[in-house]
């Protein structure tokens, strides 16, 4: 059964990038940009924005036998999550003509355990697309910083210990970084990239203008069927097999695991309606 209604209005916008790239930050002010032009917005994250999300999220990233997690494991337990997402949260809100901003979504699986994990290319994909149906993101914004960058930033957060995922080392980074940089090359109609650095007000307004042009989003108040018909981004974009150059796919570097924090950040809904985080 589709999930989404390729006439509905509602839009998906993912955010992707390494950690401490300011996605949430981002992902808050573009929030209200929309509102701001009228729109509905719900906001959520990968893994997560369920309930059952939000615990397999704890699975992966705060299990206390998380070393001993195989990267097909966490491969499907991502997938898991986001199938949930998908049915309980995002195609309802698109079916009724939301725009949807998701803090990562399957372009997370694609780099972290295709790439940076070496698991093969097509499981991944095929995985993916089983887990989101034929809801694909509208448009994906990826927010690169250099890995050095990133890292400084996971280290300055004020929380308390880096989670599993936070604990691996400079080379998985490099390569989450290097994987985002092709798959956005490979799929320029749906992925463009942002340069992280610079100052916030500057990527906010790139982002924003990125929105109103590829998906004629904030530019009368409303979301248009005939203004977002205009725009390359419009429909659904082709699931593609993700072609990501061999020479970054190295082996896997074992997951360095064992977290014990309790649930991290959370993103918020932005509209009135109560999402389950
Ligand atoms: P977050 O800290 O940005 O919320 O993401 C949680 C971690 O999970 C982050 O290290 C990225 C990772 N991740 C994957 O490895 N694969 C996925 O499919 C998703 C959604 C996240």
């Amino acid at each position: 059964m589709p999930l989404k209604n390729p006439s509905s209005t509602g839009k998906l916008i993912s955010f992707e990038g390494s950690e401490g790239s300011g996605k949430s930050t981002q992902i808050a002010h573009l929030a209200r940009h929309l509102q701001e032009a009228a729109l509905d917005v719900v906001t959520t994250r990968e893994p997560g924005g369920t309930e059952i999300g939000e615990q397999v999220r704890n699975i992966i990233v705060h299990n206390s036998k998380g070393d001993e997690m195989c990267a097909e494991t966490e491969l499907l337990l991502f997938a898991a999550a986001r199938a949930q997402l998908v049915r309980e949260v995002i195609a309802p809100a698109l079916l009724s003509g939301t725009i949807v901003l998701s803090d990562r979504f399957l372009d997370s699986s694609t780099v972290y355990q295709g790439v940076a994990r070496n698991l093969a290319m097509g499981p991944v994909h095929d995985i993916n697309q089983f887990a989101i149906g034929n809801v694909m993101p509208d448009l994906t914004i990826v927010i690169d910083v250099p890995t050095e960058v990133s890292l400084a930033r996971i280290r300055q957060r004020a929380s308390d210990l880096p989670d599993r995922m936070e604990r691996e080392n400079i080379d998985f980074y490099e390569k989450v970084r290097k994987g985002y940089l092709l798959l956005a090359k490979s799929m320029p109609e749906r992925l463009i990239v942002i340069d992280g650095t610079q100052a916030e007000a500057v990527i906010q307004k790139q982002i924003w203008q990125a929105v109103q042009k590829r998906l004629g989003l904030g530019t009368s108040g409303k979301t248009s069927a005939s203004t977002a018909s205009a725009t390359a981004a419009k429909k659904p974009a082709a699931v593609a097999k993700t072609k990501i150059s061999a020479s970054i796919a190295k082996p896997a570097a074992k997951a360095k695991t064992d977290a014990t924090k309790p649930g991290k950040k959370s993103i918020g809904r932005t509209k009135s309606k109560t999402l389950k985080r």
